[in-house]
């Protein structure tokens, strides 16, 4: 390596990629998702992450129980959820655009007023968005497995991730998730039993029928779901 990239790196060097749990997706977006962000990204849509959320310029209702669902795909839970639990907030977290165009074309047609969407990084979004001990739950129904071994750093429940969403949460809040990934499924048990901040409660037994339950399933995968409650 020449002297000069000592003393002066390139940009390159300087800035360690960060590893994400997603590949930004160009994906195919259908004319009614695009026509669903123009209409309703403003209404639906939390912008400024980098800020605190204050949920009492976000919700109608501001003081309910706030459920924060991660990588919501379509939406098909965070929307039913929402309407069988009209008492909660929710939000959802997701960087597939046409996945949020999806659930905002649902989201208009059911006139929620329970529920807002984040498009951005949900590991940024927990950084920068929440204060500690704000949030009383979280969903993540089947992140994204990366079953190459090589992959495995990309995963999103890993210790460094646990550690975050602990603070995050509220004394007693709860973490539910589903994967149909055996080995995933074990890297999950053994990170929150090595976290000891968690005990594992009941079983989830939400009905969950996701896009990717469905995939599981017609792959003949196991489906595992967890609840893990903060002490
Ligand atoms: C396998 S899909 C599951 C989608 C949906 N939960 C379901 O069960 O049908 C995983 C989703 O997580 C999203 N995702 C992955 N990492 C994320 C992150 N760091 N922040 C927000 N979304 C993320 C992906 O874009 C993808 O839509």
């Amino acid at each position: 390596m020449p002297y000069s990239s000592f003393v002066n790196p390139s940009p390159k060097l300087k800035q360690k990629r960060e590893v994400t749990s997603f590949v930004r997706r160009a994906g195919r977006i259908t004319s009614g998702q695009k026509h669903a962000w123009q209409s309703y990204w403003e209404l639906y849509g939390i912008q400024n992450t980098k800020r605190i959320i204050d949920t009492t310029n976000v919700f109608n209702k501001p003081n309910r129980k706030l459920i924060i669902e991660i990588g919501f795909g379509n939406g098909e839970v965070l929307i039913d959820s929402a309407i069988r639990n009209p008492d909660n907030n929710f939000i959802g977290i997701e960087v597939y655009e046409s996945g949020i165009g999806q659930c905002l074309i649902h989201l208009s047609d059911k006139k929620l007023t329970n529920v807002k969407l984040i498009n951005e990084d949900a590991k940024r979004v927990l950084i920068h968005s929440f204060k500690d001990q704000t949030i009383d739950q979280i969903n993540i129904f089947f992140p994204d497995p990366w079953p190459k071994k090589r992959h495995h750093k990309r995963r999103l429940i890993n210790k460094d991730f646990v550690l975050l969403m602990q603070k995050k949460l509220k004394k007693n809040g709860c973490i539910n998730i589903a994967t149909d990934w055996d080995d995933y499924a074990e890297q999950i048990i053994d990170v929150f039993n090595k976290s000891k901040l968690f005990k594992k409660a009941n079983d989830l037994t939400l009905n969950l029928e996701t896009k990717f339950e469905r995939r599981g399933l017609k792959l003949g995968h196991k489906i595992q779901k967890f609840t893990f409650q903060l002490h």
